[in-house]
């Protein structure tokens, strides 16, 4: 039976989504859309065939004829629109951030009780390189790790030439997020990293915000730890003079027997047998969205957990909270 899939947002995100939805086949189909914008919702649906078009999440539900929820709204509007799907009963793979604070997202949760099952859209650590990097490091292949970096540099907030920050034209509404890269950006790769290495704590975190186009930070510096002593740390900015407008992850994780490095495409894991793996860096970053969600439609059919479900995603969601918090930014919002 094809699941009916009712996505609300039709913003910049979503062209990912219903690439992702498309490669489902007839396990799947988005039959309906709703967004306040007339013109972001028209220009999805007529792209991806999407006959059911609506102004707000409410009446789409009220019409029906639907079998899950994709929530790609911004994040103020998650924890409602999670409520609303709820009282129709129906599940939802909701986009990150559950809710834009950790106090918010729990009290989401626990008021849902497990009655709806709920999954949140975690894309990063479905990266095909991550996913080799976890299978590397379950193998045991470098040991228990004892250090891991990993930084994400780029100059997306820094003006170009004609006085334009790429990160900005790419994202508009990142102009006025107060939680902007932790909250917005860095959560991926504090999921990813809690995916690869265990349960993670944030010990130290430095912000800052060069852009003045902007309300939140565009770096941030973080000191985690992890199981056994292990350390790591993430260093990030958006603010970066001479770093591409844009740019991927570099990771490198260090065990007793070896050693994972991810730079640019290249996979590497140095020990007893080492190899390097390479991968198309544009297929990895669509193939992430179609991954997470083929995961959900797996696990609704066989009703079997969600690797991000409420109580993994808050571990996630409680490491951000505790960058704001040690970077004396908790109050923002
Ligand atoms: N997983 C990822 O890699 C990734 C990447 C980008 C964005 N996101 C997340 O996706 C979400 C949307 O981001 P975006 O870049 O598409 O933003 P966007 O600003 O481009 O689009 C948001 C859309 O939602 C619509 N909208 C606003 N309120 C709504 C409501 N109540 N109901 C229905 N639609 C509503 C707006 O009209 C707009 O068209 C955010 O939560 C963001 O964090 C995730």
């Amino acid at each position: 039976m094809t699941l009916r899939v009712g996505l609300v947002g039709a913003g910049w995100v979503t062209q990912h989504h219903l690439a992702g939805w498309a490669t489902l086949g007839e396990r799947a189909r988005v039959v309906a859309v709703a967004d306040p914008s007339e013109a972001a919702r028209e220009a999805r649906a007529a792209s991806f065939g999407i006959p059911g078009r609506f102004a707000d999440a409410a009446a789409m539900m009220a019409a029906g004829g639907l079998d899950a929820i994709d929530v790609a709204a911004p994040r103020a509007a998650h924890a409602d629109l999670v409520r609303l799907a709820a009282s129709h009963g129906l599940p939802v793979l909701c986009q990150k951030p559950l809710a834009p604070t950790l106090p918010e997202a729990e009290a989401l949760v626990a008021e849902l009780g497990g009655r709806v099952r709920l999954m949140v859209h975690e894309n990063w650590r479905f990266r095909a390189y991550y996913r080799q990097a976890a299978a590397w490091l379950r193998e045991g292949l470098i040991g228990r790790p004892f250090a891991a970096r990993l930084s994400l540099v780029t100059s997306g907030t820094v003006p170009d030439a004609a006085g334009r920050h790429p990160a900005l034209d790419r994202q508009p509404f990142m102009r006025g997020e107060a939680r902007m890269l932790v909250a917005e950006v860095l959560i991926h790769q504090l999921d990813t990293l809690r995916m690869l290495l265990g349960p993670l704590r944030v010990v130290a975190c430095r912000m800052s915000r060069t852009c003045p186009d902007m309300l939140g930070e565009d770096t941030a510096v973080i000191g985690l730890e992890g199981p056994d002593g292990l350390g790591v740390q993430v260093f990030a900015s958006f603010a970066a003079h001479g770093a591409p407008p844009a740019a991927g992850d570099t990771l490198e994780i260090l065990g007793p027997a070896g050693a994972i490095r991810l730079d640019g495409d290249a996979l590497t894991l140095a020990g007893a047998a080492p190899r390097t793996e390479r991968f198309d860096l544009g297929a990895c970053y669509a193939g992430s969205y179609a991954a997470t969600i083929g995961h959900f439609v797996d696990r609704l059919a066989d009703g079997l957990p969600f690797e991000t479900d409420p109580a993994d995603n808050l571990e996630t969601l409680r490491l951000v909270e505790d960058c704001y918090r040690l970077a004396g930014r908790d109050d923002a919002r």
